[in-house]
C-alpha cells in the first residue's frame, strides 16, 4: 500500500516538475509570476492544531527502509480549498504532500547514524520546508535535544505537521523513558522567517539569563525538496547561514538534480553555494531509478 502510495506520488510529483519551460514558472526568460505578498511570520503552538484535524484520525503508515513512521493526510481542497494541486507558488508551496525526497533524506540519515558519521544526540535541528516533517521526526526519535520545524504555510503545520508529530514523537515511550525533544513551529517565508526562528531558538542558558540577547544557532539543518524555485534559493541559502551554528553545524539536504520546468535543483543551488565560498558540500546518496530525473542527498557543512 505504501508502495502504491510512492507510485502515485511519483507520478504527481513527475507532472509538476516534468512540465517544460513555458508553464509560466519563470524560467530562462519566462516572467516571473508576480507573487501574492507572504503570509506572515509566525510561532505556531501544539494546542493550535487544526480542529479538524483532531476529530479526525486519519493517520496512515510510511515504512523507510523497515522503519514505520505515522504521517496524516490533509488535501489541499480542504485545507485552502484549491483543486487538487502540487502547488500555488507564493500561496500553498507544497507542504500538505509528502515528496519522494524526504523518505531519500531519511535513509541518508540512517545510514549516516549507521556509519557513524552523524549523530543526533543533543543535537539541536531545524527542519525548513518540512510539510510533513518526518525527517525532523526521525531527529526527535534519535536524540535530538531540540527540533524545529519550517513551513510556508501555517495550515500545513496546524493540519499536518503537529499531528504527525504528536503521532510519532509524543506519544511514544523509548528506551529509558518518553522521549522529551524540545518541539517548536514556525510558519512563514525564507526571506522573512529568520526573526521568529531565532526568536525561538535561544540556547537553554537563556532561560537562566533572561537578559541575554545571545542567539544560537542549529548544529543539523534537514531540508527535502526545497530547492525548486529559482527565486527562492538565495533567501533559502541566507537562512540557512543565519541559522547554522558555525563552525561545526552541518545541512543535509535531499533534491532532484533538476526540477524540469522550474529551473531550480541541488545543482543551482550548490553553484549559490560555491560562489559564496562559505561551504564545502559532498554526496551522500544518488537515488538513480531509470527516469531522467535524478535524486540527490547532499551534505554542506563549513570549510
Ligand atoms: C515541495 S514541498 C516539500 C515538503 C517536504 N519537505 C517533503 O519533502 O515532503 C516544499 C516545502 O518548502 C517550503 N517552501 C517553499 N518555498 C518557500 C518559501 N519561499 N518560504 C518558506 N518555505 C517555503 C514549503 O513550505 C514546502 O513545505
Amino acid at each position: 500500500m505504501a508502495s502504491q502510495q510512492c507510485d502515485k506520488q511519483r507520478e504527481e510529483i513527475f507532472r509538476l516538475f516534468d512540465e517544460k519551460p513555458g508553464s509560466g514558472l519563470g524560467f530562462l526568460g519566462f516572467p516571473e509570476p508576480s507573487l501574492p505578498p507572504p503570509p506572515p511570520c509566525l510561532e505556531v503552538l501544539p494546542s493550535e492544531v487544526s480542529p479538524n484535524i483532531r476529530n479526525n484520525n486519519t493517520v496512515e503508515t510510511v515504512d523507510v527502509g523497515g522503519l514505520t513512521l505515522l504521517k496524516g493526510r490533509a488535501s489541499t481542497q480542504e485545507v485552502f480549498s484549491l483543486a487538487n494541486s502540487d502547488l500555488v507558488p507564493g500561496k500553498y508551496e507544497g507542504g500538505l504532500k509528502l515528496w519522494e525526497g524526504s523518505l531519500d533524506l531519511i535513509t541518508s540519515l540512517k545510514s549516516e547514524l549507521q556509519h557513524g558519521k552523524l549523530s543526533f544526540d543533543g543535537k539541536r535541528v531545524l527542519e525548513l520546508g518540512c510539510g510533513h516533517g518526518l525527517p525532523g521526526i526521525f531527529a526527535c526519535l534519535k536524540g535530538a535535544v531540540a527540533v524545529h520545524f519550517q513551513d510556508f504555510n501555517v495550515e500545513v503545520l496546524r493540519c499536518l505537521t503537529i499531528p504527525n508529530v504528536l503521532a510519532n514523537v509524543q506519544r511514544k515511550p523509548v528506551e529509558g523513558g518518553q522521549i522529551n525533544t524540545n518541539t517548536r513551529f514556525f510558519a512563514g517565508d525564507w526571506n522573512e522567517v529568520h526573526s521568529v526562528i531565532t526568536s525561538g531558538s535561544k540556547t537553554e542558558n537563556d532561560d537562566r539569563n533572561p537578559e541575554s540577547n545571545q542567539i544560537d544557532g542549529y548544529d543539523i539543518i534537514l531540508m527535502a525538496e526545497t530547492v525548486y524555485s529559482m527565486s527562492a534559493l538565495p533567501n533559502l541559502y541566507n537562512l540557512i547561514m543565519k541559522c547554522l551554528r558555525n563552525p561545526k553545524g552541518a545541512v543535509y539536504m535531499a533534491a532532484k538534480k533538476y526540477y524540469f520546468g522550474v529551473g531550480g535543483g541541488s545543482r543551482r543551488f550548490l553553484s549559490l553555494v560555491e560562489k559564496d565560498g562559505i561551504l564545502a558540500y559532498s554526496l551522500v546518496a544518488e537515488v538513480a531509478d531509470g527516469s531522467s530525473n535524478v535524486r540527490e542527498v547532499w551534505k554542506l557543512h563549513f570549510k
